[in-house]
């Protein structure tokens, strides 16, 4: 498969704490690939360098073979999506919600309104349109903040913790609609549900103290895993 965006040598300091170290990473087209770890763990730091929303201290990235440098950064962020954790809606009906950044980007008119309809059925919300954003459910919220991100169709998407705060069912939903982005848009989910890592995931990478200390197949992190501090991943020791 080609790579997408590949990191090569990616460390991020904040002043005193070094939040990733050293990070050679690619990512691949069209997978999906899991970022597990512990707390603080430097996850979410990762994804912000992935998103070029945050810039390493050192190191190089490149995006589908092209380095990315200050000149090219603006042009490849509108390339990728990243839902936060704790996304925000605004107080409009979901349809305004997911039109808002499409409008931004100059899209108007029918065709705002078919992204919106294709990304609302895409997360099993058809005819959701019209409702009040604030009132849905924390998981309808959820998938509306995953609905917004889809209809941007970004080549790379970067979900931080897509289901922490949600109960089975949308958990559930998610993970669906996740699985069915598989070989479409480049998808890169932190976690620290081992469970959901092992379901989801083309590939997972195990992230410690700002280091991955192995990326591969499922089946070979859970299954067969290399050495003591991988197995103690996959069981869920570290967590
Ligand atoms: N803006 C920041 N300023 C200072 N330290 C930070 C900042 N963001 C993250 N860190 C530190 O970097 C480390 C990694 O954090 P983070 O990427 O949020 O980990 P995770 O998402 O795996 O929990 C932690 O020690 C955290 O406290
Ligand atoms: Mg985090």
């Amino acid at each position: 498969m080609a790579v997408h965006m590949k990191l090569h040598r990616v460390t991020r300091r904040y002043d005193g704490i070094t939040a990733l170290s050293e990070v050679d990473l690619e990512v691949k087209n069209g997978e999906v690939l899991t970022i597990i770890g512990p707390n603080g763990a430097g996850k979410t730091t990762l994804l912000r360098i992935l998103a070029l929303l945050d810039e390493p201290s050192s190191g190089e990235i490149s995006y589908r073979g092209q380095r990315v440098d200050r000149s090219s950064v603006q042009e490849y962020r509108k390339r990728i999506t990243m839902v936060f954790q704790r996304p925000v809606l605004f107080n409009d009906t979901v349809f305004e919600n997911i039109a808002y950044g499409l409008r931004l980007r100059g899209l108007e008119g029918e065709e705002v309104a078919q992204r919106v309809n294709d990304a609302l059925s895409s997360v099993m919300l058809d005819g959701f349109g019209s409702r009040p954003a604030k009132k849905l459910s924390g998981g309808e919220q959820q998938r509306v903040v995953l609905a917004r991100a889809l209809a941007l169709e970004p080549e790379l998407l970067l979900l931080d913790e897509p289901t922490a705060n949600l109960d089975p069912t949308n958990a559930h939903i998610v993970e669906r609609i996740i699985k069915n982005l598989r070989g479409r848009t480049t998808v890169v989910v932190a976690t620290h549900n081992i469970f959901q890592a092992r379901r989801l995931s083309d590939r997972v990478g195990c992230l410690l103290n700002g280091k991955i200390i192995d990326i591969d197949r499922p089946r070979n992190i859970f299954i067969k895993p290399k050495n003591e501090i991988i197995r103690k991943f996959a069981r869920g020791e570290f967590f």
